[in-house]
C-alpha cells in the first residue's frame, strides 16, 4: 500500500510547542528559521497554543514564504464560542496575530458534529474564503464529524490523527478524502510524545497512546530506542497514500531535521506494515481516533 506513492508527504511544523513558556522568543524564531532552511514551509498553530500565533506572526511578517495554518471557533474575548460571529471575529483576530492579509489554512478546531451542523459556523468560514481572508478552509477532528466534513464537499483540507496507534481515520475516512481531492494533514504522527518518560502533566491522550502501544506490542516491532522509533513513526505517516502533510510537533530543530530525513528515507518495510495492520485489526479495531 505505502509503496504506491512517488514520494513522501510534506513535513510541516506543528506549532503547539512554539507557544510554550519554556521556549524563549529567540528559540522560537530560531526553530522557524531552521524550518525554512530545511524546506519546511508550513506551520500549524491555534489560539489555544499559548503564544504560538503571536510568535509565528512576528516571524512570518518578513517571511512570506512561510505558510500558516490556524484554527478558530473559540477564544475571541467577549464573543460566545462556536457561533458564526466567533468564526468571523476569530479569522480577523488570527489575521492580526499572524500578520497576514490572507491566511493559508483555517480550521474549525475539533468541534463535534452537532456544532458543525446548523449553527452557521461552516457558512461563516466559507464566507471568509469567499471574501479572500482565507485561502483554504479546513476541519480538524475525528469520527462522525470528520466524516461529515469530508462528505460535505465544502472543506479544502482536513486534519486528523495518523499513527500505528491511531488508525481509525486512516481506514474509515481518509480514502474518501483522497477521492474527493480533500487535502489531509496528519497530526499526532509521533503519538504525541507518548514514548517519552511519563510526566505528571501528561494529558489523557498520552496515557491512551501508551496503553495502545503496549496492547499492540509495538516495542517489540519498532524497538525501544526513541530516535529510531520516531523515524519509523514518521515514515509510517509520511508514506500513507492518503496523507499529504505530516505535522511534527517539536521545539527541537534537531528533531524537525530528523523527521525530514526520516520521511526522505522511504516507506517502512511492507512486511512490517502488514503485521502492524493485522495486529491493529485484531486488538484495536474499536479504538476511536484521539482528538
Ligand atoms: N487539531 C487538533 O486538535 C490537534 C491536536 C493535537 C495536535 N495538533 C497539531 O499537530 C501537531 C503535532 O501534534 P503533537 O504535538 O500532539 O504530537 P506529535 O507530533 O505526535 O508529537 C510531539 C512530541 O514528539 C516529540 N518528538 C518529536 N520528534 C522527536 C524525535 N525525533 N525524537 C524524540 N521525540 C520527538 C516532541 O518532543 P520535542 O519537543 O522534544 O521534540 C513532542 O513531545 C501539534 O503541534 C498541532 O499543530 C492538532
Amino acid at each position: 500500500m505505502s509503496a504506491a506513492r512517488p514520494g513522501p508527504a510534506e513535513i510541516a511544523l506543528g506549532g503547539g510547542p512554539l507557544g510554550a513558556d519554556s521556549l524563549s522568543e529567540q528559540d522560537a524564531a530560531g526553530l522557524l528559521a531552521f524550518a525554512l532552511e530545511r524546506g519546511v514551509t508550513l506551520v500549524d498553530t491555534a489560539p489555544s497554543y499559548g503564544a504560538s500565533e503571536e510568535r509565528i506572526g512576528r516571524f512570518a511578517e518578513a517571511r512570506p514564504e512561510l505558510r500558516v495554518s490556524t484554527k478558530v471557533g473559540y477564544a475571541v474575548p467577549g464573543v460566545e464560542d462556536w457561533t458564526s460571529r466567533c468564526i468571523r471575529e476569530g479569522v480577523e483576530q488570527a489575521r492580526r496575530r499572524l500578520r497576514r492579509d490572507v491566511l493559508d489554512v483555517v480550521h474549525l478546531h475539533s468541534c463535534p458534529l452537532e456544532v458543525l451542523v446548523g449553527r452557521g459556523v461552516v457558512e461563516a468560514l466559507v464566507d471568509a474564503r469567499v471574501r479572500g481572508r482565507v485561502a483554504k478552509i479546513a476541519y480538524s477532528g475525528q469520527g462522525e464529524a470528520l466524516e461529515w466534513a469530508v462528505d460535505s464537499g465544502v472543506f479544502d483540507v482536513v486534519q486528523t490523527s495518523v499513527s500505528p496507534v491511531d488508525r481509525r481515520a486512516l481506514s474509515a475516512v481518509l480514502p474518501r478524502a483522497k477521492e474527493r481531492g480533500v487535502e489531509v494533514l496528519a497530526k499526532r504522527a509521533l503519538a504525541s510524545g507518548a514514548l517519552a518518560e511519563p510526566h505528571p502533566e501528561d494529558g489523557p491522550d498520552r496515557a491512551e497512546y501508551r496503553r495502545r502501544w503496549q496492547a499492540l506490542g509495538l516495542s517489540e516491532e519498532l524497538g525501544q530506542e526513541r530516535a529510531s522509533v520516531c523515524d519509523a513513526l514518521i515514515r509510517f505517516a509520511a508514506w500513507q497514500p492518503e496523507v499529504d502533510v505530516v505535522l511534527v510537533g517539536t521545539k527541537s530543530p534537531g528533531h524537525l531535521g530528523a523527521a525530514c530525513d526520516a520521511a526522505a528515507a522511504g516507506p517502512l518495510d511492507p512486511e512490517l506494515l502488514s503485521r502492524l495492520a493485522a495486529t491493529y485489526a485484531e486488538v484495536g479495531a474499536e479504538w476511536p481516533g484521539v482528538i
